[in-house]
């Protein structure tokens, strides 16, 4: 399987946008807004664009990952500028092949050379612990409301990097349900569904909070 991993080009955004969706429907909610959530991405200040990742496998786009900047305030008052990893995504049919290891390992390979001092992401530790990502708690690294969160995880880049503190993403990530909504028309109907076992293990995962003392 010939894959390569390249920044993605502005003639593909939709077709990014639609294996982001495909992806995503029903995993974590009944639909999905993370097609949105690259599309308005892309034009925020905190976007990365060298880190703007597309798999492409015979000519077509078959996987993404995208990284925006966000904030690591020091308990010591230093505070430092870190990438959130997010949306990352690959096509259904196109799943378990490895090509999300090879978007993370190149993403992270990018990161380095930037001088990014760490890689933050919220996702299933089980998926990510594999590509070495460590649980944020490990560092004394709490999320933005001061709670130390199990899906909350970091890819330490540079040594000694970390120290403990609050970790901010952009407000990029906010997104509006309605114009999320309202987007979603522009694609193809799909159906919804609740209850699935990958929104279940999203509900038991976002409930692993504590806050810090
Ligand atoms: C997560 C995702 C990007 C992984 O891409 P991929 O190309 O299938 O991943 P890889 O081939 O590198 O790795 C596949 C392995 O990870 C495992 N895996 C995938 N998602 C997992 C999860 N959420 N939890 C635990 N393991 C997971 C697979 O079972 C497989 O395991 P195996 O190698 O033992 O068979 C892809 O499954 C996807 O697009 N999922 C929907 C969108 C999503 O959830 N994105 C991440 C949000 S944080």
């Amino acid at each position: 399987m010939q894959v390569e991993i390249r920044q993605e080009r502005p003639e593909e955004r939709r077709a990014v946008e639609t294996l982001v969706r495909d992806a995503f429907w029903n995993q974590y909610a009944p639909g999905c807004m993370e097609h949105y959530l690259l599309h308005i991405l892309r034009s925020h200040n905190d976007f990365v664009p060298p880190l703007n990742l597309v798999a492409e496998l015979e000519g077509e786009p078959v996987g993404q990952c995208a990284c925006v900047k966000g904030k690591l305030w020091g308990d010591d008052g230093a505070v430092c500028t870190v990438l959130t990893l997010g949306p990352i995504a690959v096509r259904p049919d196109f799943q378990n092949r490895g090509i999300g290891k090879m978007l993370l390992a190149r993403t992270a390979e990018i990161a380095k050379e930037l001088g990014y001092p760490a890689i933050f992401l919220t996702g299933d530790p089980a998926y990510y612990v594999r590509y070495g990502y460590l649980p944020a708690e490990q560092f004394g690294i709490r999320n933005g409301e001061n709670c130390y969160a199990a899906a909350l995880q970091v890819l330490p880049l540079k040594e000694g990097a970390l120290t403990p503190g609050r970790y901010e993403e952009s407000g990029a990530y906010l997104v509006k349900e309605q114009a999320a909504l309202d987007f979603d028309r522009q694609f193809p109907k799909k159906e919804t569904r609740t209850g699935t076992p990958s929104q279940l293990r999203f509900l038991e995962l976002a409930g692993r909070v504590r806050p810090a003392k």
